[in-house]
């Protein structure tokens, strides 16, 4: 969480700031700041709110300088507010610094520096320690000060920092927290992400753990943890600033289902060959390896764990493994079997969520093998995996996942296809079906995307209730689980998903005169028992929405509105049948004025625990 931007040039630092900072308010935006260097001392200037309040704060400053960091905020430690706001600084104010991440002991460090520094401390804030910290050890030698000070931190930080005695130099730390530094000509920059850097660079370097950077407006060094310089190869970025602009559309949110067609084509086309079969490139999943595990993992959070439910499903109906699936905040804690015959399967959109980073390493130190399901080339979970199959959605900005999910799902029926057919278990008959529905599941979407005024009007009926339940079976139960979790994060309905044939065991209870239920009933096996589950809903008084196959028809008998997903394979269902309910979602939370793309309390990347 948090985003964080550093700058050393001879450009205008706080417009360069501000403009970065607004390209990860994805990251965080209950507040923001900047500390800028100015006429032998640092200014700091920070607001509670959207950075829109700093930024017409300072809009009259001149601040006339080269040198700042600024900070997005999504509040760990204190609530959000003008004093918790980072940028923090040490007692004379001649070091400012932003931090992402959370420092586990700053309470023993706040109270040591308390006792026997006499410090005072002016915010909430664990971040407030690192300055102090850094002020505390400085001695003429600010790299020496920020090492002593990492020195006794301990936790997750991504670490900007100036001083006023130093102006020359902008330094920075990563632990656990993700850190790009972007290279320009006679400037330099640090980030959380590289959207923020995207305007003025294309040259970057992806930053490791434990690194030290150095950066003066010519300059850029790396040390490790032993003060050694590290040389680092250039990674250049091949997507341009647009891919992360809204390009007309009214929210992130829209314009990323509407990408949904490109992305899942993307996604396949570039893993087939011209006969259809899946080509792995830089991933070195032999046939050897895959006899050689008995279990596959998939450890994910949220959205992306939904994606794994598919993928449990999928992977053993065609790879005949068994597929053990839990949320990544689980399974670190629970100590479990994993070993060296374990393939460990980790997804995640943004690579940098904290809970699924810990369960691969969790899983890595007992020995599994590790492919990651990734959307961002680089990021810590790609780098710490042995192998990474990468989504082809492009950034996704929006807060609430969308084509990095449908993306998600199309790599699981990869994975599965390839797994089944190298293994020699998977008739080739049915893997040459399966990719051919898979072909046509660009096309398909586009026409669910042509239903959207269908989906408006029914958002329309309903968009005032407070409560919905989410029902269907099989794969409609994970894509149940999905819509859920994307109406109550952006619409803050407050939604519940079940498997059907689970209601009568209790949550039928709730059902009144009025409840508004949306029934998935895409499978063509389980579409009588759906059928069957509606009307115990209806006959308490619910209102229905059925969401089917064209064709099935006789889900209007007991729906009060249908959304209908061109035919396909019950199998593949899950990549269209979502994309209704993205919508339903979308449009809902717009008719009741929530702002769509930054729901509260929520932010786009989660490195806290
Ligand atoms: C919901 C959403 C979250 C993420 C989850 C994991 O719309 O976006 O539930 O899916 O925080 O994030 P990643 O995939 O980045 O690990």
């Amino acid at each position: 969480m948090c985003g964080i931007v550093g700058y050393i040039g001879d450009g205008n630092a706080s417009d360069i700031i501000i403009e970065g900072l607004k390209k990860l308010e994805y990251r965080g935006y209950d507040s923001s700041g900047i500390a800028i260097y100015k006429n032998g001392k640092i200014e700091v200037h920070k607001y509670k709110g959207r950075i829109a309040n700093l930024e017409a704060a300072v809009a009259n400053e001149h601040f006339n300088s080269g040198v700042g960091i600024g900070h997005t905020r999504w509040a760990t430690h204190g609530a959000p507010s003008d004093v918790n706001a980072h940028p923090h600084s040490n007692t004379d104010h001649s070091i400012a610094i932003v931090h992402n991440g959370i420092i586990e002991n700053y309470v023993e460090l706040r109270e040591w520096l308390i006792r026997e520094h006499g410090i005072v401390f002016v915010s909430e804030t664990d971040t407030e320690v690192i300055a102090h910290l850094i002020g505390l050890y400085y001695d003429g030698d600010l790299v020496d000060a920020v090492y002593k000070a990492v020195d006794k931190m301990r936790g997750a930080y991504g670490i900007g920092v100036i001083c006023s005695k130093e102006p020359d130099k902008l330094i920075a730390v990563r632990k656990d927290s993700p850190l790009v530094v972007g290279l320009g000509e006679g400037c330099n920059f640090i980030a959380s992400d590289i959207p923020a850097l995207l305007k003025h660079v294309r040259s970057i370097y992806l930053i490791e753990n434990n690194e030290t950077v150095v950066l003066t407006k010519n300059d850029v060094k790396i040390y490790n943890a032993d003060r050694k310089e590290v040389k680092r190869d250039v990674f250049h970025v091949t997507w341009d600033e647009d891919a992360a602009e809204k390009d007309g559309y009214d929210h992130f949110m829209l314009k990323e289902i509407y990408e949904q067609p490109k992305g899942l084509y993307e996604t396949l086309n570039r893993r087939l060959d011209e006969n259809g079969m899946i080509k792995l490139d830089g991933i070195s999943l032999t046939k050897e390896d895959l006899e050689k595990f008995n279990k596959v993992y998939i450890v994910a959070c949220g959205t992306a764990y939904h994606a794994g439910l598919v993928g449990k499903y999928i992977i053993e109906k065609l790879a005949k493994i068994p597929v053990e699936i839990d949320v990544a905040s689980e399974f670190r804690y629970r100590d479990p079997f994993v070993d060296d015959r374990t393939l460990f399967i980790a997804i995640s959109q943004s690579g940098e969520t904290l809970d699924t980073l810990a369960a691969l390493r969790e899983a890595k130190n007992k020995g599994a093998r590790i492919l990651s399901v990734c959307n961002v080339v680089g990021s810590s979970v790609a780098r710490e995996s042995d192998d990474v199959f990468y989504t082809w959605a492009g950034p996704e900005i929006a807060v609430a996942s969308t084509k990095a999910f449908t993306t998600q799902l199309m790599c699981m029926y990869l994975i599965a296809l390839y797994m089944g057919s190298t293994k020699g278990i998977l008739d080739m008959d049915v893997y040459h079906r399966y990719i051919d529905e898979l072909k046509q599941i660009p096309d398909k979407l586009k026409k669910v995307l042509e239903q959207a005024g269908n989906v408006m009007e029914i958002a329309k009926d309903f968009y005032k209730r407070e409560q919905v339940f989410f029902i269907g079976r099989g794969l409609d139960s994970a894509i149940s689980f999905e819509g859920s979790l994307k109406l109550k994060e952006i619409s803050y309905i407050n939604s519940f998903a079940i498997a059907a044939g689970e209601l009568k065991h209790g949550t039928i209870a709730l059902i009144e005169q009025g409840t508004m239920v949306i029934a998935l009933a895409t499978q063509d096996r389980l579409f009588e028992k759906m059928l069957s589950n509606i009307q115990e809903v209806k006959a308490r008084g619910a209102t229905v929405i059925g969401l089917a196959k064209e064709g099935n028809v006789d889900i209007e008998q007991q729906a009060n509105k249908v959304i209908y997903i061109p035919d396909c394979m019950d199998e593949v269902t899950p990549l269209l049948s979502v994309v209704p309910l993205q919508l339903l979602s979308y449009n809902i939370a717009k008719l009741r004025g929530c702002d769509i793309d930054k729901p509260k309390n929520l932010a786009k990347s989660v490195t806290v625990e």
